[in-house]
């Protein structure tokens, strides 16, 4: 199995009798026996519709030794050491689907120094690694392609790097983790407590038994670093994420969210806070109240969708399935034919130059923000606590009473204000006596929020 050199030019019609493909496919998981099944079942299609034949050479796992659904199509492909599928010479193309950072890490480098383009799913390494691996592979001219990363199979980062290549990105929106939006919609729609919901996640497989990556937000997290890196070419890491999750949220915070005609959603926001393209990005997630009629507010269940805000381009959004399987193999194969299409071509993708851009602090933003705060309901609270939000000039749009019966819950919407003045009233209300408990703050993105 070899891929022949250029195509001759005298001979116009070479390139559609090259030979096939190898590719060298590290992971046999999830999304690894998807993408391995989906290539035997299109290789013709892919063929008649591309003249490139794909071929899988070799597979790397853990244990070659346990039994599998693909285990008769495998033949002798299987093999423990994943640096013989790196260093296969009939690879031509390497495809890591193992995830975590090591070892994917020194097998992508290693594909790279071998002149091996690379297609990865892996969001933790591209997330802690992306630039430093995107610039290996610059310097050796050749792929390193990673759509399936952010969003599944949503072409999400060819629409960022090649559509809008041109465009001065303003802000990206994204619900970007299926798992918590999955959550949100049952205490949404059924009104159901946190726990309750995560437990049908969980019956259902969208969560996992231990479901603190996408509950604390981290998985988010680990989205919006990649997607500022492509919008902003810039060097940004999940530690540079200020990064909220969904456990403090409960079903009365929905409902009152509901009554002013928002909805709660965890959101990935990546954004440029300036006018220039010098001027300083915020890259974040937490859970946001968006107006009901923001596209965002529809994207129920477990799905994925992302809204972009250029220049001149305008509002868009992109929707559809972020996990499973075959979504992310869909993205991950039209990634391996566009690395063979480029072998094919002796061409390669654009290069990514990054740069050092601010990453503000989340303290130094602001937005409006919904507070709720339990207290004793007793004649001088209200006022104590208004006086704590002017003390700290949060200036209060709206404030509604329920009672609770010896306690009452205060719930406030305030104007536009600053995260660290909001941070210090909410650690001013706690030292109350009256308070009892300071509930979820969450941040409005609204009428004042509009560019
Ligand atoms: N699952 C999704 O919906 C989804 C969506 C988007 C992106 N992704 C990304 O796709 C990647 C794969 O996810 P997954 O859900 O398919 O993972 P998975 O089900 O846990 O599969 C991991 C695979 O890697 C193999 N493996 C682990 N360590 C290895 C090592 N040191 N050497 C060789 N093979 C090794 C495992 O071998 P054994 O089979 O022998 O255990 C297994 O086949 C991750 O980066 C993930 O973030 C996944």
């Amino acid at each position: 199995v070899s891929l022949p050199g250029p195509a001759s030019a005298a001979d116009p019609n070479a390139k559609d009798r090259l030979g096939a493909v190898g590719l060298g496919l590290l992971g046999l998981g999830n999304v690894g026996a998807a993408f391995f099944e989906m290539v035997f079942a299109k290789a013709a299609t892919v063929a008649e519709r591309t003249g490139i034949d794909l071929e899988i050479v070799k597979v790397g796992v853990r244990e070659p030794r346990r039994k599998r659904r693909e285990t008769a199509l495998l033949g002798q492909k299987l093999v423990a050491d994943p640096y013989e599928v790196v260093n296969d010479p009939e690879v031509r193309i390497v495809v890591e689907l193992i995830g975590g950072v090591l070892p994917a890490k020194d097998l992508v480098l290693a594909a790279l120094a071998a002149g091996k383009p690379v297609v990865t799913a892996n969001k933790e390494l591209m997330a802690t690694c992306g630039t430093e691996l995107l610039s290996v592979a610059e310097k050796a001219g050749v792929d390193l392609l990673f759509e399936a990363s952010v969003a599944g199979a949503i072409p999400l980062i060819r629409l960022l790097k090649e559509s809008l290549a041109a465009e001065q990105i303003l802000r990206i929106s994204g619900i970007v983790n299926g798992t918590t939006n999955y959550i949100l919609t049952r205490m949404s729609e059924e009104g159901l407590s946190y726990k309750e919901a995560l437990a049908a996640a969980q019956r259902l497989g969208y969560a996992e038994a231990d479901p603190s990556a996408d509950v604390a937000g981290l998985d988010a997290a680990a989205k919006a670093a990649i997607l500022a890196g492509i919008a902003f070419d810039a060097d940004v890491s999940t530690s540079d994420v200020f990064c909220e999750g969904i456990t403090a949220i409960s079903p009365s915070d929905i409902k009152f969210a509901h009554k002013l005609g928002y909805e709660v959603k965890l959101l990935a926001v990546a954004e440029q806070l300036g006018t220039t393209e010098e001027s300083p990005i915020s890259v974040r997630v937490h859970p946001a109240m968006l107006p009901a009629s923001h596209p965002l507010a529809s994207v129920r269940e477990a799905l994925n969708a992302v809204f972009v805000e250029g220049e001149a381009a305008g509002e868009m959004m992109v929707y559809g399935r972020g996990a499973g399987g075959l979504p992310t193999a869909s993205a991950v194969l039209g990634d391996v034919i566009e690395a063979a299409h480029h072998l094919r071509e002796e061409t390669r993708a654009r290069p990514t130059r990054r740069k050092a851009r601010t990453i503000e602090k989340m303290s130094r933003l602001s937005c409006q923000y919904y507070l709720s705060i339990e207290v004793t309901d007793r004649p001088g609270v209200l006022a104590a606590v208004a006086g704590v939000f002017g003390e700290h000039g949060v200036s209060i749009r709206s404030m509604e009473q329920v009672g609770l019966g010896s306690e009452a819950r205060l719930v406030f919407v305030t104007h536009t204000a600053r995260e660290d003045d909001v941070q210090a009233t909410v650690a001013r209300l706690e030292e109350l006596d009256s308070v009892e408990r300071v509930g979820c703050l969450l941040r409005l993105i609204g009428e004042e929020d509009r560019r």
